[in-house]
């Protein structure tokens, strides 16, 4: 469902040009539970804002249900990111005077936010536990529950992929597995495909397809090897 093929990406530092992804290929078949792993700078995060079409890779293509997201016009992608991706972050990135519902339906103020829009969000929020917090205030919730509201924002529009980048960075241990049994209650829900960045191998279940990267590399995939289908993730 997703397939990257031969992705290089590279930033321009100062006079020069750094090389961050260096030819990587993988696939990532549709309602997977996916991680990217490796050493800090390793070019995870890069790979992921890739895939969100938040940035182009260099070269090499990226396909999401057989669209090729480096082949969109600028308008495409900016549809793309915004009706059939979730973004979640480490840091939350709430809007601090909105409430959480509020919060929530951010993403459909650019078209106009509608009372079904505000009841789909109080759905969403009840679904991750925060029932009772509907109209409190980002710093009214502790971290948990704002990357909790941070998940409802992302799911709202039914995305077929939410993107994860470091989701417990700044939770603690406890919290940070309730963020996960969340993340999986509503994966296993909506069959979206969840793609997720994390140092946290304790998260990682032995279902889950593992993309490890090295200095730009894709080192390993794990979990590949299932009866079904044998090449769903390649190392390239
Ligand atoms: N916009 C950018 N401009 C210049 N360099 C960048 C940019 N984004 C990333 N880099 C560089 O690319 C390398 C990989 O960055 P990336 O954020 O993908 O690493 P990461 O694996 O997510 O690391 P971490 O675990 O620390 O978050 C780093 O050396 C970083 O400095
Ligand atoms: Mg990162």
């Amino acid at each position: 469902m997703i397939e990257v093929a031969d992705i290089h990406k590279s930033f321009k530092s100062g006079d020069r040009w750094v090389e961050v992804l260096k030819g990587v290929s993988c696939q990532i078949p549709k309602g997977r539970f996916a991680f990217i792993v490796g050493p800090s700078g390793s070019g995870k995060s890069t790979l992921l804002y890739l895939m969100g079409a938040l940035d182009l890779p260099t070269k090499g293509t990226i396909s999401v249900e057989n669209q090729d997201l480096t082949k969109m016009t600028e308008a495409e992608q900016n549809a793309y990111r915004r009706d059939r991706v979730g973004f979640i972050f480490q840091s939350f990135n709430l809007i601090k005077n909105l409430s959480a519902v509020q919060n929530v339906v951010v993403p459909f103020l650019p078209t106009g936010v509608t009372a079904e829009h505000r009841r789909k969000a109080a759905d969403l929020l009840t679904a991750v536990g925060l029932g009772d917090r509907l109209d409190h205030h980002p710093w009214q919730l502790s971290g948990g529950e704002q990357q909790r509201i941070a998940i409802a924002r992302a799911l709202i529009k039914d995305p077929i992929l939410v993107l994860a980048d470091e989701p417990t960075g700044e939770l603690d241990r406890k919290t940070g597995d309730e963020i996960y049994k969340i993340l999986r209650k509503l994966q296993a829900e909506r069959q979206t495909t969840l793609v997720v960045v994390t140092h946290d191998r304790r998260f990682i279940r032995p279902d889950d397809l593992v993309l490890e990267i090295e200095d730009g590399l894709l080192k390993s995939s794990e979990g590949s090897e299932s009866e079904d289908d044998l090449t769903e993730a390649r190392v390239g």
